[in-house]
């Protein structure tokens, strides 16, 4: 599809710019599937924020590649390990918002004078396979909360500022097969709390559609990455239908149709080629 293509072929080539003169923060944005969406925002047209968790040569990485393509990139880490990293994200991507600001002398003010994104990208997510019986309370309480607590803080920390610009792009990645409810043998934590974040987009879109603002959930398949090791690689290509894993290119795609569309808003889009893990 030509909309693909453009998103794809990086600033210099793309005709249409969707997204310039947005800003974009993509939390667990330097690998994976947070990577390749931001290296394809960029391409639209947005500036990206990259938070990223310890690699800094992954960061510096995928900051290269976006300002190779023409885009425009800064970034940090920053380790989330309890709810106040949503805090210390927030900060370090105010520093990063006002100095791009001070550089275009483009200004973008929330009413409580800290900068806040157009576009919010949640993709880090960790996992964990154990059956439930071997699943502990540390356990619970650490999935649930990366995957569930932090997105819904990232959600309302963002929120007020979309519904004051009248526009915003917020984008969750759940996980394989989430998107509707079910029982799960071996991630029973981790699927709970992804198949929760259907609750938080539709919430989104429920109080905040009227001005433009959308939520979405996009539930990959099973994907390589470049954290998957090869006994994970082995695995995804025998669940996988075509033998073969997803990309995380293939998700990405996905991601900026969705975050094109105003008319999508509050839905829950498995991209999983079917696949029943
Ligand atoms: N991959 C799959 O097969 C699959 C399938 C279904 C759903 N999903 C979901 O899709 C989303 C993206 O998954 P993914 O596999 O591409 O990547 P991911 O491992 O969830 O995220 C990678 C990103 O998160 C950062 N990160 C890693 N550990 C961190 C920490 N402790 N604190 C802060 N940041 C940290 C990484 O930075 P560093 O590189 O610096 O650590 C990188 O930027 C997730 O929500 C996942 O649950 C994935």
């Amino acid at each position: 599809m030509k909309i693909f293509q453009d998103f794809d072929n990086g600033v210099e080539k793309t005709k249409r710019k969707l997204f310039s003169g947005k800003q974009a923060l993509v939390i667990g944005g330097t690998g994976g599937i947070g990577k390749e969406t931001a290296l394809l925002l960029a391409g639209a047209g947005a500036r990206i924020t990259l938070h990223g968790g310890s690699s800094q040569e992954r960061l510096a990485l995928t900051m290269k590649a976006i300002q190779e393509r023409g885009g425009e990139a800064d970034g940090f880490l920053c380790r989330i390990d309890g709810v106040e990293a949503i805090d210390r994200i927030f900060s370090e991507y105010s520093v990063c918002a006002a100095r791009a600001a001070y550089i275009s002398r483009h200004e973008r003010f929330i009413s409580g004078g800290s900068y806040s994104p157009d576009i919010l990208v949640y993709a880090y997510g960790p996992f964990k396979r154990a059956a439930l019986n071997e699943t502990n309370a540390a356990d619970w309480q650490f999935l649930t909360q990366q995957n569930l607590t932090l997105p819904g803080c990232a959600v309302s920390h963002v929120l007020p500022s979309m519904l004051e610009r009248k526009w915003g792009r917020i984008l969750l990645f759940g996980g394989a097969n989430t998107d509707a409810l079910r029982g799960f043998v071996t991630t029973t934590a981790y699927s709970a709390a992804k198949t929760g974040l259907g609750v938080l987009a539709k919430s989104v879109a429920k109080a905040a559609s009227h001005v433009g603002v959308t939520c979405n959930v996009i539930c990959p398949g099973l994907t390589d990455t470049e954290y998957a090791d090869e006994t994970a690689r082995a695995y995804n290509r025998a669940k996988s239908p075509s033998g073969k894993a997803l990309s995380p290119k293939m998700v990405a795609l996905t991601a900026m149709y969705v975050l094109a569309n105003r008319s999508i808003n509050g839905a829950i889009i498995p991209v999983d080629e079917g696949v029943v893990v």
